[in-house]
């Protein structure tokens, strides 16, 4: 079986697979295509992808030689019009963003994969791409915050005399939260978090962290791991208590999502006002429209002397360890679907294969997905 690993984009520095992880992907059966350059963001050079056993070749070759072709972010639409029906894609395709990406690639009858919808159970986890890079995301959030802030994170006694530690709010403790939490912590921070969903008080509290705690929040067990959305009544006690300790912050760290619809407001203007100048918001969810209602998509902005970071590319900029785990993600889930001969077992009996797939025989297999866009 060829299988074809695709250069990203210009803003993207991951590649889909690092070198090492080539030598433990090919066997007698499988040859691996290399786009010319893929690996350069990563440090890896198509010397280091040739010497592990991958052919390096153009583009064009392997969008019309690969049976599989694997990457980060989706070709381009007219690269998909000119593939053949036989060929499975794999990729992040959002789709209950880019519902538009699913339409293209249902009725072009090809097989595709969306590494971000793995179902939440704990056979899929090591093959979970969100929370390889929400691990990225939320240790680099803190690292900015750190750099942006005016001030030290840890507890110093010098001669000069003693600085207190800086306080840590974080808001949403899933995979990036409890990252950002454990990280901001390491640096020497006081951290306080807050979620919706209760049962991760104990993991906060592992972390060293205070729990703040709203009562009343909805939770739905049948949302597969995730948020559901929250009573009008919930929301506003909940804006109090979150304006009252960002208020009493110098660092905000705001992670919560909720998919396929637009970030909860977490953090006002009104509560951006009244958080003391010089204070750092860093908002992961920046690119579902931001947790906090200032946040610019993309842009570091300074809002009454607060400085707002609304960066959406974190895994890039740690491309070799966010690579590294992206592999690692892509190996595992490879192994649902080519056998120990190198052969392809396309067996959608499988939950995780099924409710991954986005596409299959002019099909939507995803419960979720299918769902999702029948209700547009
Ligand atoms: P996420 O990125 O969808 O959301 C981040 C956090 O924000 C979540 O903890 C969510 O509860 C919280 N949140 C949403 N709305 C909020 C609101 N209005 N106020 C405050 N917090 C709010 O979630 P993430 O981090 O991807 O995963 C959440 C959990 O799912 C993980 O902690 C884990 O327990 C579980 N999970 C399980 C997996 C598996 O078993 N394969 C894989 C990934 C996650």
């Amino acid at each position: 079986m060829k299988i074809g690993i695709l250069k990203e984009p210009e803003i993207e520095n991951r590649v889909a697979l690092l070198p090492d992880q080539v030598k433990k992907l090919k066997s007698e059966n499988i040859h691996i295509l290399f786009e010319k350059g893929a690996g350069k963001n990563a440090f890896a050079s198509d010397a280091d992808y040739k010497e592990a056993g991958a052919e390096v070749v153009s583009r064009k070759y392997i969008l019309e030689n690969a049976e599989m072709i694997l990457g980060i972010h989706l070709p381009a639409e007219e690269e998909i019009n000119a593939l053949k029906q036989n060929q499975i894609l794999i990729f992040v395709i959002n789709p209950l963003v880019y519902t538009e990406s699913v339409r293209i690639l249902k009725d072009k009858g090809l097989t595709a994969f969306s590494l971000d919808i793995v179902p939440r159970i704990t056979r899929a986890q090591d093959k979970d791409i969100l929370s390889s890079m929400a691990t990225v995301s939320g240790y680099k959030a803190v690292l900015d915050a750190a750099l942006a802030l005016p001030r030290f994170f840890p507890m110093f006694m010098t001669a000069a005399g003693t600085i207190r530690p800086a306080k840590v709010l974080v808001l949403g403790a899933g995979v990036a939260g409890l990252q950002a939490i454990a990280t901001a912590r390491r640096l020497g921070a006081q951290v306080e978090a807050f979620d919706v969903r209760s049962e991760v008080k104990e993991q906060v509290h592992s972390l060293g962290a205070k729990f703040v705690e709203v009562e009343g929040a909805r939770e739905d067990k049948s949302a597969g791991g995730y948020a559901v959305e929250q009573t009008e009544e919930y929301k506003q006690k909940q804006q109090q208590l979150v304006q009252e300790h960002a208020k009493n912050s110098n660092v905000v760290i705001t992670t919560a999502q909720i998919p396929g619809r637009k970030a909860p407001v977490l953090i006002t203007r009104e509560t951006v006002e009244n958080m003391s100048p010089g204070s750092v918001i860093v908002d992961l969810a920046a690119d579902s429209g931001g947790n906090c209602e200032v946040t610019e998509k993309g842009k570091n902005i300074v809002f009454n002397q607060v400085r707002v970071l609304g960066k959406t590319d974190y895994p890039s900029t740690m491309p070799i360890d966010a690579s590294h785990m992206y592999g690692n993600n892509l190996i595992n889930f490879l192994k649902l679907l080519i056998s120990k001969k190198g052969e392809l077992t396309l067996d959608f009996d499988d939950e995780i294969l099924k409710q991954s797939c986005v596409s299959h025989h002019n099909e939507i297999l995803s419960d979720r997905v299918k769902k999702f866009i029948e209700k547009l």
